[in-house]
């Protein structure tokens, strides 16, 4: 999605060669219009699969859940993060191992609003260890729910977020995948290319 990648080269900071801030327009303040066009890609990526729901996690994910449902003209549903034991009984959840923070949390769902009828597109802003998406995952498969797939508007490549999806057998489109990065310069995938 050049439009994304062209504000990721003018805008992203590269904070180590890890981490990319894209608080102007990403996941601070959010462009809207980059955001509703960032879901009617999702939406045309996924066009071959029947989503009934699309599925992220607070609070990043969120602006680009609801654009994905507005594309799709479905609802929208994120997990929340909390602690299990403020949880009531009848939710499905899944903990998370956060390697930033060294810290396992529960995410969680109501089961009133997800269950096997539903066909469930997860979406995220970033797509980086990959926990907390295949948290989700795992919550889609304990719902009984089929899943479509997964898109992520950014993927660090160079990490290991994508194999882990892909080897719990999930279809991953992202929309800027990184190769590499460091202060000044980021490398797409599509730059590799010979
Ligand atoms: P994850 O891959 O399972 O998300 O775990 P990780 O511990 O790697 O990442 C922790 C948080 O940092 C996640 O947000 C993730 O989306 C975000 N993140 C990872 N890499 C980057 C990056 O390069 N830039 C930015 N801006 N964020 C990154 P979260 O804790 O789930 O919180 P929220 O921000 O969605 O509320
Ligand atoms: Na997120
Ligand atoms: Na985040």
């Amino acid at each position: 999605m050049d439009m994304l990648k062209q504000r990721i080269r003018q805008e992203g900071q590269i904070l180590s060669d890890k981490v990319l801030k894209v608080d102007s327009f990403l996941n601070h303040q959010v462009d809207t219009e980059l955001a509703l066009a960032i879901g009617r890609e999702f939406a045309r990526l996924f066009a071959d699969k029947p989503v009934t729901k699309v599925l992220t996690v607070e609070a990043s994910g969120i602006q680009f859940a609801m654009a994905t449902g507005i594309a799709l003209g479905v609802p929208f549903l994120y997990a929340k993060k909390k602690k299990a034991v403020t949880l009531a009984e009848n939710v499905y959840s899944a903990p998370v191992h956060s390697f930033t923070r060294q810290e396992t949390y529960q995410i969680s769902i109501s089961q009133k609003y997800l269950g096997p009828a539903d066909k469930v597109l997860i979406v995220d802003d970033f797509l980086a260890t990959g926990a907390a998406l295949a948290g989700l995952v795992q919550i889609v498969r304990e719902a009984g729910a089929e899943l479509a797939g997964v898109g992520c508007v950014v993927e660090k490549s160079f990490q290991e977020g994508r194999g882990l999806l892909e080897g719990m057998g999930v279809r991953v489109h992202s929309l800027a995948r990184i190769a590499s990065m460091a202060p000044g310069e980021v490398h797409f995938m599509d730059d590799e290319r010979t």
